[in-house]
């Protein structure tokens, strides 16, 4: 598209979504924006809200900026003054209102995580406003400088870093449409949470465009040499061209995946769904960018087997961003159904024993993570209450398990079938909407329960969202195919010979669970017995590897030291990196092994990441 129809394109947004009116009725002004007061972002959307916005910027790898214009077509209610964005360590340098320059713009005061707001005057007839801006070194991008190779750079926005890398009303409650023209060094793809390109484009200009609102957590932009593999009717993969072969093998099964949850739980709303595989500093398993979940590259198994997460990132199209958590405090809206929604696709596809191990390896996930927030029970609500605080320091395993836990035992009760009308339900009357935890509580009551508040009580469903710890009627799950590899570590336990260990048939799941299953304390002999029967020191499947080499260094099998160097030296993924360096630190309190690793590791790894291991290495 020529500048002109970009232009037009955002133009003509204008007029359709204002249709040349000055006051806004209400209703409209709320429809995609949750009446619930922003936690973690400035805005005001009650009195001017975005309701498009478009970006045109630079990346420029040398000075690891992006730079450039962002216009916003806005609402505004009757008597309005002035609008509120969300801005962290941005530079902006000019503000027009109406495409007129106006010097009457105020960066506030700088608050801890939550970075300023950026407050611009307008009145209640005003259409646009349009910023520009410059971020260097934003906390949500991670910029790789690959020497000889091309560089790469990706953001990461969840939960509150959309505003370090452009201005913009940075809350889960309020969605807008947007398009997006991006310029990068030509032989570079660029790629967003939009419409995206399947080939490199020679002049370097990308256009994008987002048709469905979407909250600016789910903004994303990613620079590489990438290249695209079809992979289903609606569906891709992205990947570096010596990473894709690999990828469209592991994610064969991506098409079936989206034509299950597509029956499970209603039509995809996105229509395109690709993955894009990132360097392995991605800081999470996965990130549910629309239309394209970036992914890390640690999932390449080479045999499928830790596909559940593209699963899981591919239900976030249905809960999360279609029905959106109104606040942080709702995340387990996100994650837990996301959770639940996984585990279903993966049933529908590999069985009830494979979806039964899932679960169960989750139920062990929730109980470590109850003890480790034993000091803080009041974060292991499903509500959680994170004014004042990073949201990112309250998003724990138990928006996922007791989430995950809360959706099976409610299933448990009422039986699946009707649970699964409700769902349905909820995905399609919610559907580009917020929701509240208060709200979704009210449904369930009023859709499943009949209003009978009896039924409801039952289920102690108030203790499940707004007590600490795990309701005493919390359904069990167990699986046949771990109480086979429990029967091996029993035998390993009683000191049976490890070539004696039957592993016949074992897959990674089993594995992690035989793993996870370890005694506390296991003699160096016998863990060199299995390492050399099993070769875990060497193995390729990153969730393995990171399960052994925290038992290799808490029982001081230093014939793992290597490895153990390089694959923190490799993997920034956050996931893997708590418990490493949690190891590393009990084993040598002086924190010096965690420390000098780290020194080196560190310039790999994305600030979400950094910002958690320097705490823990008091740095
Ligand atoms: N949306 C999350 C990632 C996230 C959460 C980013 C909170 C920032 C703040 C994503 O969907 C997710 O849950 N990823 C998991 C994988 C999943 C299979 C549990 C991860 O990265 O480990
Ligand atoms: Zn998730």
């Amino acid at each position: 598209m020529t500048k002109a129809g970009l232009v037009g394109v955002f133009m003509a947004f204008l007029m359709i979504s204002c249709g040349g009116e000055t006051k806004q009725n209400e209703a409209d002004m709320e429809a995609n924006t949750s009446p619930v007061k922003p936690i973690h972002s400035f805005a005001q959307p009650e009195v001017a809200v975005v309701k498009h916005l478009f970006l045109d910027v630079a990346v420029n790898f040398e000075n690891k900026e992006v730079a450039g214009w962002v216009h916003y077509a806005i609402k505004t209610a009757k008597g309005a003054e002035r609008i509120v964005l969300d801005a962290k360590n941005l530079s902006i340098s000019k503000v027009m209102v109406d495409s007129i320059e106006t010097k009457d713009w105020w960066l506030g005061e700088e608050k801890p995580f939550l970075g300023q707001a950026l407050e611009i005057a307008i009145s209640d007839t005003t259409k646009m406003v349009s910023v520009k801006y410059s971020s260097v070194n934003s906390d949500a991008i991670f910029w790789l400088d690959n020497g000889d190779k091309p560089p790469f750079m990706f953001t990461q926005s969840q939960a509150i870093l959309a505003r370090t890398w452009l201005p913009c009303q940075d809350s889960p409650g309020i969605r807008y449409t947007y398009n997006a023209r991006v310029t990068v060094d030509a032989g570079l793809m660029a790629l967003m949470s939009a419409t995206n390109p399947t080939e490199v484009d020679s002049s370097g200009i990308y256009e994008f465009e987002m048709t469905q609102p979407i909250p600016s957590y789910l903004m994303a932009l990613a620079v590489g040499d990438v290249r695209y593999e079809k992979l289903g009717a609606n569906t891709g993969v992205y990947a570096l061209p010596e990473v894709l072969d690999t990828a469209a093998f592991e994610f064969e099964d991506m098409q079936k995946m989206l034509e299950s949850a597509e029956k499970l739980y209603g039509k995809y709303a996105w229509e395109q769904y690709d993955v894009l595989v990132l360097p392995a500093s991605f800081p999470f398993g996965g990130m549910e960018n629309p239309r394209l979940t970036f992914a890390t590259p640690t999932i390449l198994a080479g045999d499928k087997s830790l596909t559940s997460l593209v699963a899981h990132e591919l239900a976030h199209s249905w809960s999360g961003n279609l029905v959106t958590n109104a606040t942080w405090n709702d995340f387990w809206l996100n994650e837990g159904f996301t959770v639940y929604f996984e585990r279903r696709i993966m049933e529908d596809i590999y069985g009830k024993d494979y979806a039964d191990m899932l679960a169960v390896l989750g139920r062990q996930d929730l109980s470590h993570t109850m003890q480790d927030l034993a000091d803080h029970p009041e974060d292991t609500q499903l509500k959680l209450n994170l004014e004042g605080r990073d949201p990112d320091d309250g998003m724990t395993d138990i928006a996922y398990e007791k989430g995950y836990f809360f959706l099976r035992t409610i299933e448990k009760e009422v039986g699946r079938q009707k649970l699964d009308v409700f769902l349905n339900r909820h995905f399609s009357e919610n559907a580009f909407k917020t929701i509240t935890t208060e709200v979704f509580l009210k449904n369930l009551k009023a859709q499943l329960f009949d209003g009978d508040q009896a039924k409801y009580d039952a289920l102690k469903i108030d203790e499940w969202v707004y007590q600490p710890g795990i309701p005493s009627n919390c359904m069990e799950v167990s699986s046949v195919l771990f109480e086979q590899v429990q029967a091996q570590v029993d035998s390993f336990n009683n000191d049976m010979a490890v070539s004696k260990i039957d592993t016949a048939g074992w897959t990674t799941h089993q594995w992690l669970y035989f793993l996870r299953n370890m005694p506390d304390s296991v003699a160096f002999d016998r863990l060199g017995e299995l390492d050399n029967t099993f070769g875990f020191t060497k193995t390729g499947n990153s969730e393995i590897a990171a399960e052994w080499f925290v038992i290799a260094i808490n029982n001081d099998y230093r014939n793992a030291d290597e490895a153990i160097k390089k694959f923190l030296l490799r993997v920034g993924r956050r996931k893997f990196l708590i418990p490493l360096y949690n190891a590393l630190i009990d084993a040598d309190p002086s924190l010096e092994r965690a420390r000098s690793i780290y020194a080196e590791a560190k310039s790999n790894y994305h600030s979400v990441a950094t910002n958690t291991i320097d705490q823990m290495l008091k740095l």
